[in-house]
């Protein structure tokens, strides 16, 4: 059995990002993953905190990354830990943001002239490179094979894993009302001894999906609190209700940050 979580303040903080926190894990070769309440927009121009969006988001990925593990994805997620944190493995990541657009949506709307809400003629990948610094650039594969951030082989993987999950993600999402637009993962290399396997990393959660309710087209996700449309903590809540996983007692609030 493994140890008990030692307290945060006694962890070694591996890695610090926007919407979470990365801590040695209790094992060699596990972290534990502490979901913040933090929320920002992609180019920094908005920054707020949603409260208690940690703790839905800590649910919705658990029980997202379970689902998809049950049906043949590898994936990082060890158990969740507490209300906020999961314990995961520690994995290699593969800087690339992989995006799966179903329906077109904001920044891809406008780059193409195509109205929100148009289905895709089919669903369209695209790779931006995971660094801030950068602003998250769009890059195709043949950056991410002649920079060496992934191989061809690797890109396989993941591009036959980015399907499997956005097509099991849509029915299970349209089974409770949803309709997932878009979606981002990330992916790491798992080693175990001199074998190497491409998981799944990071989260899935309606910070890093676009769901609309089927029959009105509501937006249920992190574009409510990017583009000010209000009701922010309920879009939220509504997702991990309509999973039936909304933890008790929970009640969020948007408190943005002054600039
Ligand atoms: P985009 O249309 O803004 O490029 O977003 C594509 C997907 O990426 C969408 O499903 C939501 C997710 N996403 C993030 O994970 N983080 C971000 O900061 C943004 C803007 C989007």
């Amino acid at each position: 059995m493994l140890p008990k979580v030692l307290p945060m303040t006694r962890r070694r903080r591996v890695f610090e990002g926007k919407a979470k926190v990365l801590y040695e894990g209790p094992e060699p070769g596990t972290l534990v993953q502490y979901f913040k309440d933090d929320a920002s927009s992609r180019d920094n121009r908005k920054n707020g905190t949603i409260e208690g969006k940690g703790v839905i988001n800590n649910r919705i990925s658990e029980y997202l990354m379970l689902k998809l593990g049950e049906m043949g994805v590898p994936t990082h997620f060890v158990r969740r830990l507490n209300m906020r944190e999961q314990l995961v493995r520690e994995v290699d990541i593969i800087p690339i943001e992989v995006v799966m657009r179903n329906v077109a949506a904001a920044s891809f709307a406008r780059r193409f002239g195509i109205a929100e809400g148009t289905p895709l003629p089919r669903s369209i990948v695209e790779f931006r490179h995971n660094s801030d610094e950068l602003d998250k650039p769009l890059v195709t594969d043949e950056h991410i094979t002649a920079f060496g951030w992934a191989s061809p082989q690797e890109l396989d993987e993941i591009m036959m894993l980015t399907v499997r999950i956005n097509d099991y993600l849509s029915g299970l999402f349209f089974g409770i009302g949803l309709r997932l637009i878009d979606l981002k993962v990330e992916f790491g290399r798992l080693w175990e001894g001199d074998d190497m396997r491409i998981v799944l990393a990071d989260e899935i959660s309606p910070d890093t999906c676009r769901l609309w309710d089927v029959k009105t087209s509501e937006k249920l996700d992190k574009d409510r609190f990017r583009q000010d449309l209000g009701k922010v903590a309920e879009a939220y809540q509504e997702v991990a209700r309509r999973l039936g996983i909304l933890p008790e007692g929970v009640i969020l609030d948007v408190v943005e940050k002054k600039e």
